[in-house]
C-alpha cells in the first residue's frame, strides 16, 4: 500500500498533498512502472481519509498522465518519456549590488531624508493629471521629455544654477546612468576620457571600462594640470561638490579648465552638478556652465538628491552646438521617463513646490550635518573631517592600523554600513589612514549622534572630551 504522511494541519489542501507524493514516487521510482494504484476506497480507508480526496488526486494525476485509467480494472503508472515537472531547489542568485546595503544605520552616501516628502502636495497633482482629461498624456511623448518639464528646468537653471540654457538644449531621461551612454555617443567614438579620481564609480563601470585616465583631485578639485598632460579630450568632472572628496573646483581651476577645452574643436567637458543643491559653508556654486562662452560643457543633473532617488529623472543641457547630432541620432527613442510623471514634477516645479522643498530640505540636511559634526568634534584629534561643505556626506580618516575592509566588517557586524573612499577609485591611491564616507541624508536627526557613538565605539575609538550637543 502507498504509505504518505499527510499533514492535516497545514493550509496545503489533502488532495494536493497525495497528489504530489504519489507523483513523486513515480518520478523517483518508487512506484514501478505498470503498478496498479490501489482502488480510491481502499487508499481512502488506509489513509483515513476521503474517496472525493483520492478521486481528485487521482484526477490529477490522470491530466497530467502519470497515471492511466482502465475501465473497470483500475489505475495504472504510466510511462512518462520526459519528467514533466521535476522540483528542484533553486540555487541562490547572487544578491545585487545595492541589496547588500541592508543595515540598521545605513551611512550610504546615496540615502536620502523620506520623512519629509511633500506626499500630499505630489499626491494632488497625480490625481489632477490622472482625472481623465489629460487623455493625451497616454500617447506617446516628446523623445527629448515634455517641453513643459525643459521649461520647468531651464527656469531653474537660470535662477539657481547662473545658466543660460533653452528647454531646447534639455533631455530628459531616466537617471545620469542612462543619459551616459547618449553623451558618450554624441562624441566621437575615439574620444579619450579623463576622470576624477577617486569619483563617480559608475562611471567606468557602466560606460568606459578601461579606456579611462584617471586625474587626481586635492582640495581645490581636478588638478587641470595634470589633465593637460594627458591626451584625453573629455573630461568627465564634478566641479561644484566633487564626488566623492567634496572639494571644490576653485576659480583658478575653471578658468583653466574652459581653457584647456577651449583649444581642440574635439575637446568637451562634462559636467555633473549631482548633490549641488545643498551647501552649509560658503556660497553656492555658479556651475561651470554658466560661465562657458565656447560650447564646451556638457551639463549634467539629477533629481535624486533634490526629490528623490526612485524618481529617477535626470537631464542633460547639450551646447547647442551638438544639438543637431543630438536630433539624427536620438530622434527615434522614446523617452525613458513616463510623461505623466514629467508633467507632475513639472506642475510641481511650476507652482512654486520644488523650490519649497528644496529650501525646507536644506534646513533639514544642514541640522542633520552640523549634528554630525559636532558629535564628531568630540572624537577629534582622533577623526579627521574633510568634505563639509556641501553635499550630503563627508569624508572622515581615522588613525587605525586596521584595513577599511575590516573596520567596514566590524561596523556591520554592528548594524553599520559605512562605505570605504577606495570603492571610488580607478587607480589606487595611497591614503595614509583608512577614509570613509559618511552619509547622513537617510539617518533620522536623532539618531546621528548615537550612530557616531556606536560607530566609534565599534572601532575603539574613545571621546576625546564631552561637551554637551546644542
Ligand atoms: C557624481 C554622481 N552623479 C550622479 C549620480 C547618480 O545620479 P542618478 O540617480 O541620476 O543616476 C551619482 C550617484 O551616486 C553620483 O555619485
Amino acid at each position: 500500500m502507498l504509505i504518505f504522511e499527510l499533514n492535516k494541519d497545514t493550509e496545503k489542501p489533502l488532495y494536493e498533498q497525495l497528489y504530489i507524493g504519489i507523483k513523486n514516487a513515480i518520478i523517483g521510482k518508487q512506484i514501478e512502472l505498470g503498478t496498479k494504484l490501489p482502488s480510491k476506497r481502499k487508499l481512502a480507508e488506509f489513509l483515513n481519509i476521503s474517496q472525493t480526496t483520492v478521486e481528485i488526486a487521482y484526477a490529477q494525476l490522470l491530466a497530467e498522465g502519470y497515471i492511466v485509467s482502465k475501465p473497470r480494472i483500475g489505475y495504472f503508472v504510466e510511462e512518462i518519456d520526459e519528467l514533466p515537472y521535476i522540483q528542484i531547489e533553486q540555487p541562490k542568485q547572487p544578491m545585487l549590488y545595492r541589496e547588500k546595503g541592508r543595515f540598521e544605520t545605513d551611512f550610504h552616501p546615496g540615502k536620502i531624508d523620506s520623512e519629509f516628502f511633500p506626499f500630499t502636495t505630489w499626491r494632488k497633482y497625480a490625481k489632477d493629471l490622472y482625472d481623465g482629461t489629460h487623455n493625451e498624456f497616454l500617447q506617446i511623448g516628446e523623445p527629448q521629455g515634455e517641453y513643459a518639464l525643459r521649461t520647468e528646468i531651464a527656469k531653474y537653471l537660470y535662477q539657481s544654477r547662473g545658466m543660460i540654457c533653452s528647454p531646447e538644449q534639455i533631455v530628459i531621461g531616466s537617471g545620469t546612468e542612462h543619459l551616459l551612454p547618449m553623451i558618450l555617443r554624441l562624441l566621437e567614438s575615439d574620444s579619450s576620457f579623463a576622470l576624477e579620481n577617486p569619483g563617480y564609480s559608475a562611471i567606468p563601470r557602466i560606460q568606459l571600462q578601461n579606456r579611462a585616465v584617471p586625474i587626481s583631485v586635492d582640495e581645490e578639485g581636478l588638478i587641470v594640470d595634470e589633465l593637460k598632460r594627458t591626451d584625453a579630450n573629455i573630461v568627465y568632472i564634478t566641479p561644484s561638490h566633487q564626488f566623492p572628496t567634496g572639494a571644490v573646483l576653485s576659480a583658478t581651476r575653471r578658468t583653466q579648465l574652459l581653457k584647456w577645452a577651449s583649444k581642440a574643436e574635439n575637446r568637451y567637458i562634462i559636467e555633473d552638478d549631482y548633490d549641488s543643491e545643498f551647501r552649509y559653508i560658503g556660497k553656492p556654486i555658479p556651475a561651470l556652465q554658466g560661465l562657458d562662452k565656447n560650447n564646451k560643457v556638457i551639463y549634467l543633473s539629477t533629481f535624486t538628491k533634490s526629490l528623490m532617488p526612485s524618481l529617477r529623472v535626470a537631464y542633460l543641457v547639450l551646447p547647442t552646438t551638438l544639438l543637431s547630432k543630438y536630433k539624427e541620432l536620438f530622434s527615434y527613442y522614446s523617452a525613458t521617463v513616463p510623461r505623466f510623471d514629467q508633467h507632475i514634477l513639472a506642475n510641481f516645479m511650476k507652482d512654486g513646490h520644488f523650490a519649497k522643498h528644496l529650501n525646507r530640505m536644506r534646513k533639514i540636511y544642514r541640522k542633520k550635518h552640523d549634528r554630525l559634526t559636532t558629535t564628531l568634534t568630540t572624537f577629534y584629534s582622533q577623526v579627521t573631517v574633510t568634505g563639509d561643505h556641501a553635499g550630503m556626506h563627508i569624508l572622515i580618516s581615522v588613525p587605525l592600523s586596521k584595513s577599511e575592509e575590516e573596520l567596514k566588517e566590524l561596523a556591520a557586524k554592528d548594524g553599520i554600513g559605512i562605505y570605504p573612499v577606495k570603492d571610488y577609485l580607478i587607480k589606487a591611491i595611497d591614503y595614509k589612514n583608512p577614509t570613509f564616507l559618511l552619509g547622513f541624508g537617510g539617518i533620522p536627526l536623532e539618531q546621528i549622534e548615537s550612530s557616531i557613538r556606536k560607530l566609534m565605539n565599534c572601532w575603539g575609538i574613545a571621546p576625546k572630551k564631552e561637551k554637551p550637543l546644542k
